[in-house]
């Protein structure tokens, strides 16, 4: 049972798919382990520090070849995966409504792919979602290249020399990354709002001592779809909101947007007028900017200034965090694959029954066999 732990390769990526401590972990139910090359350089991760840990490090041709299982951030290039072996799995982010003709070419290539961004969100998954695991790191890490940006403080301060008044941070979304980001956007002393479609994140606003801005007006509404996603709102709903948020948003020094809706683009939440009722120096930072963005304006990969306000719209914002997220996402992988594990053939084994196989499964015996992903 081969496990090979590949070096990233899409641009600007610096997480890595296992950890010294993940490979321990592996030995320790029996698998060989193979590193790439430099896998975990960008995350701070010699390749010593593997080779101490038990993985042998090795070129990419021979890290893919004979191996099981390969693990990444994100899906390898099939074109990359040359004397790969039939049957094989890639478990990964595999993004697989943005890359859907890498799902074929999986397919093509008789591998296994499990997309871990399809994990159930069911309390036996939750050690297994790397979607949370890096939300929360890209909620805390928002809110720090929001501070970086903006040239006030966010803490009241009491000076010899006069008052520094404190930050007004609006989040909007609270999802895994908007919990995090109040939460962070507190501890820098900040004046701390923040809004969700779902009713349910009210009382969570609060209880991390934020003030909940909500909707109250519009009757019927209750955003929260399956496994506590959102749902698209009404346009009476969206008409409401676009007024509370422009009323709010004027007086507010830092705007964090997460908000998402599976499969569909991000809502739009902040219009360019709203930005212009903004105060000059004002920081936005659209985490939704890869998915269409929250914000009018934003653009993927720059921070653009419109009528004096600084709009962020990082990429990867996890990759931003590499150590740390790379060592959330390599215990997630470690979590998944040890919950399966059987201890008798000496490797994981995913019924086809299982509920989770049947969400993260995109491709098997050479077809693209993922509901989700069929009927999309
Ligand atoms: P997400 O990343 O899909 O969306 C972020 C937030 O944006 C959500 O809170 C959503 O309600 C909000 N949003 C969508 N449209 C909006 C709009 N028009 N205006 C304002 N906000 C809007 O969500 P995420 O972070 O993945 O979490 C969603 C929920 O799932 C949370 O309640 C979380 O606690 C729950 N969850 C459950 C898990 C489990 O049971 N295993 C694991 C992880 C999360």
């Amino acid at each position: 049972m081969k496990i090979a732990i590949l070096k990233e390769t899409a641009a600007g990526e610096r997480r890595v798919a296992g950890t010294p401590e993940t490979v321990k972990k592996f030995k320790a139910l029996g698998a060989e382990l193979v590193v790439e090359t430099g896998a975990g350089a960008a995350s701070s991760i010699a390749d010593q520090a593997y080779v101490d840990a038990g993985a042998t490090v090795v070129g990419r041709a021979d890290a893919i070849k004979g191996a099981d299982i390969l693990l990444g951030v994100q899906g390898p290039d099939p074109v990359s995966l040359d004397g790969v072996k039939t049957g094989a799995w890639i478990v990964a982010g595999l993004n697989p409504f943005g890359e859907r003709a890498r799902v074929d070419a999986y397919a093509g290539l008789g591998v296994d792919a499990l997309a871990m961004e399809f994990m159930p969100r069911i309390t036996r998954a939750q050690s297994m979602d790397i979607l949370s695991s890096q939300s929360n790191l890209s909620g805390y890490k928002a809110v720090l290249d929001a501070a970086g940006a903006y040239d006030r403080a966010f803490p009241m301060m009491m000076t010899a020399a006069g008052t520094v008044s404190a930050a007004r941070v609006f989040v909007m979304g609270v999802g895994v990354a908007g919990l995090q980001a109040i939460a962070t956007a507190r501890r820098l002393g900040a004046q701390v709002s923040a809004t969700d479609v779902r009713s349910a994140t009210r009382e969570q606003i609060e209880s991390l001592g934020a003030k909940a801005i909500f909707v109250d007006d519009v009757k019927g509404i209750e955003g929260e779809g399956s496994g506590g996603y959102a749902t698209e709102m009404s346009d009476e709903y969206k008409a409401a909101q676009a007024a509370l948020v422009s009323s709010h948003i004027a007086k507010q020094d830092i705007v964090i947007t997460t908000a998402l809706i599976p499969g569909r683009p991000a809502p739009r939440l902040i219009s360019d007028a709203q930005i212009a009722s903004m105060r000059s120096g004002s920081v936005i930072v659209d985490l939704a900017v890869e998915q269409g963005g929250n914000v009018e304006g934003a653009v993927a990969g720059e921070i653009v200034e419109r009528h004096g306000v600084k709009i962020v719209g990082h990429k990867n914002v996890p990759s931003r965090i590499a150590a740390d997220a790379s060592a959330l996402f390599s215990r997630n992988l470690f979590n998944f694959l040890s919950a399966f594990w059987d201890k008798d053939a000496g490797r994981p084994n995913l019924p086809d029954e299982d509920e989770i196989t049947k969400a993260i499964r995109l491709t098997h015996q050479g077809k693209v066999v993922n509901e989700r992903l069929l009927s999309a």
